[in-house]
């Protein structure tokens, strides 16, 4: 063996991997090394995690947004985009098509607002929810993610009190990048600003209130470098979070970075892949979505996430208007699918990777059940 695979086995393998290591790993660029390091990594999803893939109907509720993200499609500067709001009967009725087709959670998510108008909302929208999806499949109701921005902590805590399932309510709330500079980047055109300490109070404030937390990084930002991505998963892991969704950068016609453009297709999506098996390796027991973001770069994307050690998919239920009105990034897939298809696709792609579509399961994070227990 050469030298330099004998050290790729060494830091696939080692208990106290270093930074050196998780470089050399996400890195992984030739056949083999891609292999070892998925095998590796689909291993220690199956010791830590199981068998299981569980499921969590995206709805997208609004795409108004207060917010001026550079990278984001739907902005609030994005003039060109025109905003719609679910109404609370739709999210209901979308909220009980999912529960009734065995997908045991939904997230919610939008663009962000913190007016009472929207807080009250979301409130009403959580506690019918649960009051009409309680079953015996479901006795405690759906399990519920929120995806609705930074607010502040009695607003969370109104949220949870509303959802009336406490055990199994989770928040995601990317932190983007750890790398500071490029984060100010990132946000730093004119309007509100978001700031990188926010998130992080938002994700204490979260843990706080009892939920499970989730968050992620985009991979393959211009000027992002493979040390910048390590310490994402040391921030990870300082965090102690519960459930990690990472997905590729992509230009977005929307957004205002267009001028800086994206990494090459087949090199983004290797290296998401690479940041997800790393990802499953070092922080072993928590829930790792597969983005839709993957699905751009290659129609099985999410599908090779789960060899790579993602067990949590989220399928879109949403009518195609609304999915077109909520373009984060270029080339969203967003055609007309039967919803029942789409989740019909998504057990096969399960099953073929040799897991289990975990039906009707809430499926929280082993990592935030050992803590509560
Ligand atoms: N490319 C990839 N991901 C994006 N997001 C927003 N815009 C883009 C983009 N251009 C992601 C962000 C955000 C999540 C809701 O969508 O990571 O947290």
């Amino acid at each position: 063996m050469i030298r330099e695979e004998e050290n790729f086995e060494v830091a696939l393998l080692s208990d106290d991997i270093s930074d050196e290591e998780i470089i050399f790993l996400l890195g992984a660029s030739d056949t083999k090394a891609v292999n070892a390091l998925s095998n590796r990594a689909y291993e220690v999803t199956t010791k830590q995690v199981g068998h299981d893939v569980y499921f969590r109907g995206l709805i997208e509720i609004s795409n108004i947004c207060t917010f001026n993200c550079r990278y984001c499609g739907i902005r609030k500067s994005n003039l060109g985009l025109s905003r719609y709001e679910m109404s609370k009967k739709e999210i209901i009725e979308l909220s009980v098509w999912a529960a009734n087709h065995g997908l045991g959670n939904v997230c919610l998510q939008s663009g962000e607002r913190q007016d009472k108008k929207f807080v009250d909302f979301i409130a009403e929208c959580l506690k019918e929810i649960h009051q009409k999806t309680v079953s015996e499949k479901l006795p405690h109701g759906l399990g519920i993610t929120l995806s609705l921005g930074d607010q502040e902590k009695e607003v969370y805590e109104m949220w949870a009190e509303a959802s009336g399932n406490r055990n199994n309510l989770r928040y995601l709330a990317r932190f983007e990048t750890s790398n500071e500079k490029l984060f100010k980047f990132l946000h730093s055109s004119r309007g509100k600003g978001k700031t990188f300490e926010k998130r992080l109070q938002s994700l204490r404030d979260l843990r706080d209130c009892g939920y499970q937390v989730g968050t992620g990084v985009m991979i393959g930002i211009p000027g992002q470098t493979l040390a910048d991505l390590c310490a994402d998963i040391r921030m990870f892991q300082s965090l102690g979070v519960d459930m990690i969704g990472m997905g590729p950068y992509l230009k977005s016609a929307g957004g205002d970075l267009t001028s800086i453009g994206q990494m090459d297709s087949k090199k983004l999506l290797q290296l998401s892949l690479n940041m997800i098996a790393v990802t499953r390796i070092v922080l072993k027991d928590v829930n790792i979505a597969a983005a839709t973001a993957l699905d751009v770069l290659d129609k099985d994307g999410r599908k090779q996430a789960i060899s790579y050690g993602a067990n949590v998919l989220m399928p879109n239920p949403n009518h195609v208007k609304y999915k077109q009105g909520y373009q984060l990034y270029d080339n969203k897939p967003s055609v007309e699918k039967d919803a029942e298809e789409v989740i019909e696709k998504m057990a096969g792609d399960v099953l073929a990777c040799k897991r289990t579509p975990a039906w009707s399961a809430y499926g929280s994070s082993l990592h935030w059940k050992k803590k509560a227990q």
